[in-house]
């Protein structure tokens, strides 16, 4: 495929079943799925046009010191300090370098992974991404285990850990932390206003306790590069999920990506409800109206990726 006819193909705005559409959503997603390695490198060359995420994945110790001022990326009149602590934790070369994989696995959080087996699947990848410090243990039949890189938006400081209110809390935080080991935290801290406290409390219990993660903060272009990327190809999104993120970022090291637990909907193609998440009580209202996400559409823009070959999406029970 050469790049002219990737551009003219409307890659991103074919026609797909929506789900809820019944035997045609589930056939789409059919075992007959062959990997199309040109279309996957030319979309890797493309997305490096915006963005490298082996570079854009955090800033580093060289380009900031404690007390820079930054201005939060969706809120550009307010800003926040680098401080002392954050200094600390930034790596001195990318937690990416040089790292290239053959499967990747990316664990988005719907509840569609709920009873799905997919566990021992999902950990038989040489690398795997999970979003927003989503619990393991209790569900590693259908989840897993293995955390290579892991997310966290300040905002579950709040929402899966109480805001650190009490000691036990605190307890179950670092314990989650420290299950971590060896692997990347990836903290968005300067997206948005407000999650400063948060940041900075989740920073010290690390450093008090130790704990042996690689922690990593993304560029301040990442996301408007990741947007662009995708505006480009003509998918008008509002602002990237963690899940779009971490795909788009991935293609940098990763020749094959399977996504699971990417299903923003209410109903599975049978009809049954499914969660919004598998771990707790969030529903779907969260992402309607004042949302700045567009997870449908992403959802619609991943689907013609996999019946294309480019990334395959897992939907239903592994085996
Ligand atoms: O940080 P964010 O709110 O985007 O993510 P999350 O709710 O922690 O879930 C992680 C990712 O899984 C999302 O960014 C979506 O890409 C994906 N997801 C999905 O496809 N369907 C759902 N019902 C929930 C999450």
């Amino acid at each position: 495929t050469s790049l002219v006819t990737y551009r003219k193909s409307k890659v991103f705005s074919s026609p797909i079943p929506l789900p809820g559409m019944k035997s045609k959503t589930s056939n789409s997603f059919s075992p007959e799925w062959t990997f199309n390695r040109t279309l996957s490198n030319l979309i890797r060359k493309n997305i490096l046009r915006f963005l490298d995420a082996e570079r854009d994945i955090s800033i580093l110790k060289s380009t900031f010191k404690p007390g820079d001022v930054i201005h939060y990326i969706f809120d550009r009149q307010s800003t926040t300090n680098i401080s002392e602590n954050l200094y600390h934790l930034l790596p001195t070369v990318s937690p990416m370098k040089n790292q290239h994989y053959k499967q990747c696995a990316i664990v988005g959080n719907s509840g569609i992974l709920l009873n799905s087996s997919c566990g021992r699947e999902i950990d038989s990848h040489d690398f795997v991404i999970r979003c927003n410090l989503a619990p393991v243990e209790e569900y590693a039949a259908d989840v897993g285990l293995r955390t290579s890189l892991v997310t966290m938006n300040p905002s579950v400081v709040q929402r899966a850990f109480q805001d650190l209110n009490s000691e036990e809390w605190v307890q179950r935080f670092v314990h989650r932390l420290q299950s971590l080991s060896g692997s990347v935290l990836w903290i968005p801290a300067f997206m948005a206003k407000g999650g400063e406290e948060r940041v900075e409390w989740a920073i010290r219990l690390i450093l008090l306790h130790t704990v042996n993660v690689r922690t990593a903060f993304p560029s301040l272009r990442l996301l408007h590069a990741v947007r662009g990327y995708w505006l480009t190809n003509h998918v008008q999104i509002k602002r990237p999920t963690t899940g779009l993120l971490m795909y788009t970022m991935a293609t940098r090291f990763c020749d094959q990506i399977h996504l699971y637990g990417f299903w923003p909907f209410a109903h599975d193609p049978d009809g049954k409800s499914v969660k919004y998440h598998y771990y707790d009580k969030l529903t779907y209202h969260y992402t309607s109206g004042a949302s700045p996400h567009t997870m449908p559409l992403e959802f619609r823009t991943l689907s013609a990726l996999h019946r294309q070959g480019a990334l395959r999406l897992h939907t239903g029970p592994c085996q």
